[in-house]
């Protein structure tokens, strides 16, 4: 039935009408004007693999999927108007595609960057602007148009399954680094679509999660984030999330995608849907949701019959019509560029190996154990990620890249000698293990979609630790964790559990035992339980998943080769109950519960159906640094090779915009780049707020010791204000705010006291909790 539609719309479209016109940017009015109602219902549709896209149903135009295989979708293509197709390929670390195509030996392999969560933790705006440059680059050689990221959600809880695409449990530190991804990618004349808009917090049952959240805690934590990334690097499309906001869904909220982003924020691109076609199609068009995603030929109809009975406007039609086609004539593949299929992954392996340092975080290092004594070569290494590094999540942010350095090797090529017995016995674990692991785990658990099983240490007797000890000058335990898309983590996947408990110990006792040190590599994409780990270890890196180059970049660090200079864009507490939101998270809710369950039985359960944000502004530092409550590690903490002075720091107020600035001085004995925050306190008010919030953040150059840089930041008087709902504004209090100059939150270095004036910013009474 479906495909009769199509083929029907096909030969009309072909047959019937020539058009005396072809679309270029300056005649789009024209060109709509010229376009039967099918037409725009088809351009308003996307066009998907041509295939099943996770068991949805798609737009059955065979022809539809083949322009650059394993990408995510497409727009629709209409001949007579000179129109392409055009495709979105998923991001955020790398260009997802496929590696292979039939019948062709040639290899489409893409770079494997750091995750979003290691990019952000370099608190470096133009290091990630270069990334994002680089990522464009491979989005346009490889025959993409638009790269399915930024992801930027905030980081709610410690548990969400995608946590590793985005960015931070801070809106600002969210919005800025965004920023600066988006105008890195389009910088190369392709587009993104920043992602999931919005309150996306949790991959358990996402697509049918309501998200009950008050006005305040949208504007000021869930939303403000894509306020500033809207406001400072215009993306070509924005994606509209799965879930729910207070009942309504955000592809269907004109409240959402058009009073706020358009009306309010100055969005002037397209949004198009996250993945589903189980909308109300009326409903997303009148809501502003220019593109549907991927597609299905019902979809199509549905926009051209309700034009037709009256229940589509077609002025909201023709509106977003419009829109997608200003996106189309923006593309390289609209305008003929003609891609290479050849983007240099030498080049981008170079920038990914120098970048992945700068968002390491080192958050431990007794007796300056690191970096490495350079007579110490010779490593026993321990936990079986070691052996097999994780480079990034799984799912749709995964990316087919040409290889993994593992840490065997990234030591190896810095001159560090392994422990082969060692390597022997754990590369033949693993082996075993991960089949163990998979088979445990059922159905489609090979499938390198999904994240990977978390796989048990080896449990080895005392005897093979203190041989090991005795064999080498020095060990390395790394501790990873693997998770993605559709699926949150489990409480005890952020736990240490008791094997990896025993080889933290007892690598620590057996070389403490020979006056040897034990360094903990974290490769995570996620917080983690530390108290462990702090306790059996000398240094501890928190290395991300940091792409391809990741054993080389670890390795990097370790020898001194670059100093880390990552901080924590993120509260890693000591325990997960610690955290408000906690007790409203689902428990390790994944894909596969979701594909054997019930929807209507799932969509009861608590935290799944319905996920009440009840700590409201509580979330992170907010929370933890408000209340006074300990945490394994804070916010914006973050150790380096050095140390760092801060002085003079200053506020001056020019044409609306505060300018913070402060000396900071390497006093330490090496070279080293010092990230910089600037938290305000807000005068007391009628609302409640935190005891201080980020605004502002900068990094110096990497500075010499004795040396000094100047480092400037800047914010508004608006970015000072909060959300009061009695108002429907943003209100900046007229009094005395104090900035504070701070290595990380805990860590206040100089404070001074400025004036604001009054400001109120009115806003639209939209997006109530019921
Ligand atoms: C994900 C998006 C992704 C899209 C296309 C969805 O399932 O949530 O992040 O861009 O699929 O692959």
């Amino acid at each position: 039935m479906k495909f009769t539609f199509i083929m029907l719309g096909t030969i009309l479209l072909s047959a019937g009408l020539t058009a005396q016109i072809k679309l270029t940017s300056k005649n789009i009015d024209a060109v709509i004007k010229e376009m039967t109602i099918e037409e725009k219902a088809n351009i308003l549709v996307g066009y998907s693999f041509g295939k099943s896209y996770w068991g949805l149903p798609t737009n059955p135009d065979p022809n539809a999927g083949a322009i650059v295989l394993g990408a995510a979708g497409n727009t629709a293509k209409i001949d007579r108007f000179g129109i392409p197709h055009t495709v979105f390929a998923d991001g955020p670390a790398g260009v997802h595609i496929n590696a292979e195509r039939p019948n062709d030996t040639k290899k489409y392999y893409c770079s494997g960057f750091p995750i979003g969560t290691l990019l952000a933790s370099s608190w470096d705006t133009d290091l990630v602007y270069k990334v994002g440059a680089a990522m464009g680059n491979e989005t346009k050689e490889y025959g993409v148009d638009a790269l399915l990221g930024p992801g930027m959600n905030i980081m709610r809880n410690p548990l969400c399954g995608r946590n590793f695409e985005y960015y931070s449990e801070d809106p600002f530190v969210s919005g800025l680094i965004a920023a600066a991804v988006v105008n890195g990618i389009q910088s190369n004349g392709v587009g993104v679509s920043a992602k999931h808009f919005a309150a996306n917090n949790q991959e358990g049952n996402r697509t049918y999660n309501n998200a009950i959240v008050s006005q305040r805690v949208l504007r000021e934590l869930y939303l403000k984030g894509f306020e500033i990334m809207v406001k400072k690097s215009q993306p070509w499309t924005i994606m509209s999330s799965y879930n729910y906001i207070n009942g309504v869904y955000t592809q269907e909220s004109k409240d959402l995608l058009t009073t706020i982003l358009r009306d309010e924020w100055g969005f002037k691109n397209i949004v198009i849907t996250d993945w589903t076609n189980t909308r109300n199609t009326a409903a997303q068009v009148h809501a502003g949701n220019d593109l549907l995603a991927p597609g299905n030929a019902e979809q199509i109809k549905q926009i051209s019959d309700g034009v037709k009975n009256g229940s589509i406007a077609i002025a909201d039609v023709d509106r977003n019509v419009k829109r997608v086609l200003e996106y189309i004539v923006k593309t390289p593949r609209f305008n003929g560029y003609k891609f290479s299929n050849n983007p240099d992954l030498k080049a981008h392996a170079e920038i990914i190996r120098k970048a992945a340092p700068e968002g390491m975080v080192l958050l431990k290092n007794d007796g300056d154990v690191l970096p490495l004594d350079s007579s110490k070569k010779k490593v026993a290494l321990f936990g079986h990620t070691s052996y097999g590094l994780y480079a990034g999540g799984s799912g749709s942010g995964d990316v087919n890249k040409p290889y993994v350095v593992d840490l065997v090797e990234g030591l190896k090529n810095a001159g560090i000698e392994i422990d082969e017995t060692l390597t022997t016995v754990y590369k033949k674990y693993r082996d075993y293990a991960i089949n163990e692991a998979e088979a445990e785990m059922g159905p489609f658990s090979s499938s390198s979609y999904f994240p990977r099983p978390r796989v048990k240490e080896p449990q080895m007797g005392v005897f093979t630790y203190t041989y090991a000890a005795e064999r080498n000058e020095f060990a390395i335990v790394t501790v990873g964790r693997s998770s993605g898309e559709g699926g949150d983590r489990a409480f005890e996947d952020f736990n240490i559990n008791s094997e990896e408990l025993d080889m933290l110990k007892q690598t620590y006792e057996a070389f403490h035992n020979k006056g040897k040190k034990v360094i903990v590599i974290l490769n995570v994409g996620g917080v983690i339980e530390t108290a462990p780990i702090q306790k059996y270890s000398d240094a501890i890196l928190l290395a991300w998943q940091p792409g391809m180059e990741a054993g080389n970049s670890i390795a990097d660090v370790l020898t001194g080769k670059t100093s880390p200079s990552g901080k924590l864009t993120m509260t890693w507490p000591e325990a997960l109950a610690d955290v408000p939101s906690t007790k409203n998270f689902p428990n390790g809710f994944t894909w596969r519960d979701e594909m054997f369950g019930k929807k209507e039985e799932i969509n009861k359960l608590p935290n799944l159906g319905e996920t009440k944000y009840e700590e409201g502004l509580n979330v992170g530092y907010r929370y933890f640094q408000t209340e006074g409550k300990k945490t394994a590690y804070p916010f914006g903490f973050g150790m380096t090779y050095t140390q760092f002075e801060y002085s003079g720091a200053e506020i001056k107020l020019k044409g609306g915009i505060y300018t913070a600035t402060v000396t900071v001085k390497n006093t330490g004995k090496r070279a080293g780049r010092e990230a910089v925050q600037l938290y305000v306190s807000a005068p007391k008010s009628k609302l409640v707020k935190p005891v201080y919030e980020l605004k502002a953040f900068g990094k110096t150059k990497e500075l010499q010791p004795g040396e000094s840089q100047k480092i400037t930041m800047t914010f508004s008087n608006y970015d000072l204000a909060s959300y009061d709902e009695s108002q429907q504004s943003f209100i900046t209090d007229e009094g005395v705010y104090t900035a504070r100059f701070a290595a990380s939150v805990a860590d206040i270095r100089q404070n001074v006291d400025f004036k604001a004036k009054a400001q109120m910013v009115k806003c639209h009474d939209v997006l109530k909790m019921n």
